[in-house]
């Protein structure tokens, strides 16, 4: 009697009685019940057709809600629409279905394939290595995702760049959608004993959000970090350091940056010429930036009189040679960071 087996399953056994009392299966009642009969075939005969890997790979309503703690994403690598991704804490809500197991979805281990969607655009994918996983009493599943690789699709890279955009200026937080299959182990206390077993590629879809790094209008002039110096041009350089507070969980690290830098605006605006950092790495709280600004000229008089006709205003632009990597110079050609410099 195969379906003895469902109970000590997914306690998907209440689910076809109880399946209006939970909202967010409801809605997709059907492919989860389509989703279910697959996966007791599959448990028992360790098969599926083509069109349970179609049902199961739908959304089926299991996952109500996802956080990302700690997400780390690294723009440094040689392909500029490839990122290093990984988070200390992938956090999963998942449905509660009536019926006598809990957590209803007794999970020790998973491997996700993921796909950022943002305003109905699939942007990005990811692939997580497997990583073992707890669920707790309140049917959250605890998780992490090991270092894989993010890969942007060619076609949406003006709109994941976009997205990154958001991120960087958002004040509270920039909200988009995680979706994909999950292969889930589970052990399942049988009658007979423990067995451990993998469910392949159950489909989920769920809305998710990063903390936004506020414009990095937290940026602070800390100190000039050097005397007068010129480069092989012969232009003037002027060195600094900046304070940069990172409100969010994000860790980004984006390789060189660069910013055209400007001072006075309108008729008294003053191109200087442009400001970089090496290596910008920015992670949660406190970071600290070597700037270097190269100036149009030689001359350091005329570079300091145009800036204190300004009251030391500058303002460092993002624009289209900010990065090497395009999907970062066209995220970061928007933002625009102010400071007062002194000397
Ligand atoms: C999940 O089960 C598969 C075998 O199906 C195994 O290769 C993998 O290591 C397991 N992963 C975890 C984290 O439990």
């Amino acid at each position: 009697m195969k379906l003895i087996l469902i109970p000590f399953v997914l306690g998907i056994s209440a689910f076809a009685a109880n399946v209006n009392a939970v909202p967010m299966l409801s809605k997709r009642a059907s492919s989860f019940v389509d989703s279910a009969s697959c996966v007791v075939v599959f448990l028992a005969s360790a098969s599926r057709t083509e069109t349970c890997k179609t049902d199961m790979a739908a959304d089926v309503g299991a996952v109500v809600s996802i956080t990302l703690d700690s997400l780390l994403l690294d723009f440094t690598g040689p392909d500029p629409l490839t990122a290093k991704v990984s988070s200390k804490g992938l956090k999963v809500q998942l449905a509660k279905i009536p019926g006598p197991i809990t957590p209803s979805f007794p999970i020790t281990g998973t491997r996700e394939v993921m796909v950022l969607n943002d305003n109905t655009v699939d942007m990005a994918t990811f692939s997580t290595p497997w990583s073992s996983a707890t669920v707790d009493n309140m049917n959250v599943m605890t998780t992490t995702v090991e270092e894989c690789a993010l890969k942007v699709i060619p076609e949406q890279q003006a709109a994941f760049s976009k997205f990154i955009t958001s991120v960087i200026m958002s004040s509270t937080t920039q909200e988009f959608i995680l979706k994909g299959t999950v292969d889930a182990n589970f052990t399942l206390p049988l009658p007979f004993g423990q067995k451990a077993t993998t469910l392949p590629g159950v489909g989920f879809s769920s809305k998710t959000s990063l903390g936004g790094l506020n414009g990095l209008s937290s940026a602070s002039f800390v100190r000039r970090t050097t005397d007068n110096s010129w480069d092989a041009n012969k232009m003037f350089l002027f060195n600094f350091e900046i304070k940069i507070t990172i409100p969010s969980q994000i860790s980004i690290a984006v390789g060189d940056l660069s910013f055209n830098t400007v001072t006075g605006t309108g008729a008294s605006r003053v191109d200087l010429g442009v400001s970089t950092s090496k290596d910008v790495r920015l992670a949660p709280g406190d970071n600290l930036l070597q700037v270097t600004l190269t100036t149009k000229g030689s001359d350091e008089t005329t570079f300091f009189n145009a800036l204190k006709s300004n009251g030391n205003m500058v303002v460092l632009e993002g624009f289209s040679e900010s990065s090497k990597n395009k999907v970062i110079a066209d995220a970061f050609a928007p933002v625009k960071i102010q400071l007062t410099l002194s000397f």
